[in-house]
């Protein structure tokens, strides 16, 4: 994940970032209090108000980023993957874990995140946790490291904007190897394709809340030029690989939200407390009346991440050319009444299934 310094005053400029820039990276921390390191940049404008985050009315209205365009006929467009359904109790239940790695394409993956954030903290001089620990006490250095709400949305739109990636990557190659090769892909594709839709509309939903400046833009624009042609070339290398990468990711995208969430439960984001969440968000989720606050969000938000984080790790433990997706696969009697993979969140497994168990 990626972060910046945050627009805390309107429109921050160019010129003011690039002394910032390095140290707000904090931004991995999407990816970890770990990888809490990727980072990125600035420039993002809160879009109901050019001067800053004013989300502390009582009533705080969002602003149409991208308005959706009136036709003569349309009156509606459905996504075409409806999502699937979470209890308030399951999403609550959603819990920080980490899969051991076992294998050497597991330590491969694992040494690759972990070398992402290394690289990033030394790139930025980025270290939230040691900073804070080093100056404890301190109120100044506190308030100076603490994250904020905008430091949380320009990270969060950065990494959201580059999760949307992988999924479309395999997708496409398994699609491509499909036809090539004149054989079924066993459901992979849409499993693959499904959860860069979601990511997508993860970084839909924040950008309904925060407007991106121009140098927000270019830096997405860099990394996922850098990121896609990466992640191609890794996935026609080691697929297995990818999708234990992918799965340690999302352990880290678990714990940064999870991190928010604490966060605001704890006091220590008041403009969020009372922010609604956007349309595209209660029409995406369904979210139930009553339950439509950034704080309601983030634990849909979060639960999609634990099951990307489950599907990536479970991928990871399978045969890459044979094995059927066990997530749209329908079960034999005697697994059926057994815990399996579904789409919901009905029996979770952080850290993946593992093959024996259900193919
Ligand atoms: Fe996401
Ligand atoms: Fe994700």
């Amino acid at each position: 994940m990626i972060s910046t310094s945050a627009a805390t005053r309107g429109s921050v400029t160019l010129k003011r970032v690039s002394p910032q820039l390095l140290q707000s990276f904090n931004g991995l921390s999407t990816l970890s209090p770990s990888l809490s390191s990727l980072v990125v940049v600035q420039h993002i404008q809160p879009i109901t108000c050019r001067r800053n985050f004013s989300f502390t009315s009582t009533n705080p209205k969002i602003h149409e980023f991208f308005p959706q365009k009136e036709t003569e006929k349309v009156r509606k467009t459905e996504p075409a993957w409806p999502h699937p359904m979470y209890t308030e109790e399951q999403m609550r239940s959603v819990e920080v874990a980490h899969r051991e790695a076992k294998t050497y394409s597991d330590k491969v993956a694992l040494l690759a995140v972990k070398l992402l954030r290394w690289g990033l903290d030394i790139a930025t001089g980025y270290k939230h946790e040691h900073a804070a620990a080093k100056h404890k006490g301190d109120l100044a250095a506190a308030k100076k490291y603490a994250m904020t709400e905008e430091k949380y949305m320009i990270r969060n739109v950065f990494l959201e904007s580059v999760a949307g990636v992988p999924g479309m990557v395999a997708g496409m190659l398994r699609h491509l190897h499909s036809m090539r090769r004149m054989k079924r892909d066993n459901g992979w594709i849409e499993t693959l394709l499904e959860e860069s839709f979601n990511e997508r509309m993860h970084l839909l939903t924040f950008l309904k809340m925060s407007e991106p400046g121009l140098f927000m833009r270019t830096m997405v624009l860099g990394a996922q030029g850098v990121w896609f042609n990466a992640l191609f070339i890794a996935y026609l290398m080691s697929p297995r690989t990818v999708h234990r990468f992918v799965g340690y990711l999302e352990e880290e995208a678990v714990i940064t939200y999870t991190r928010q969430i604490n966060d605001i439960e704890a006091g220590r984001l008041p403009k969020w407390e009372k922010l609604e969440a956007p349309q595209i968000a209660i029409d995406y989720w369904k979210m139930p009346e009553g339950n439509r606050t950034m704080k309601d969000l983030l634990l849909y938000i979060r639960a999609d991440e634990s099951k990307h984080r489950e599907v990536n790790h479970t991928l990871g433990n399978l045969d890459q050319k044979n094995d059927p997706n066990p997530y749209v696969s329908e079960y034999k009697l005697s697994q059926a009444q057994q815990p399996h993979p579904t789409k919901d969140l009905a029996f979770p497994r952080p850290v993946g299934w593992e093959r024996k168990d259900i193919i």
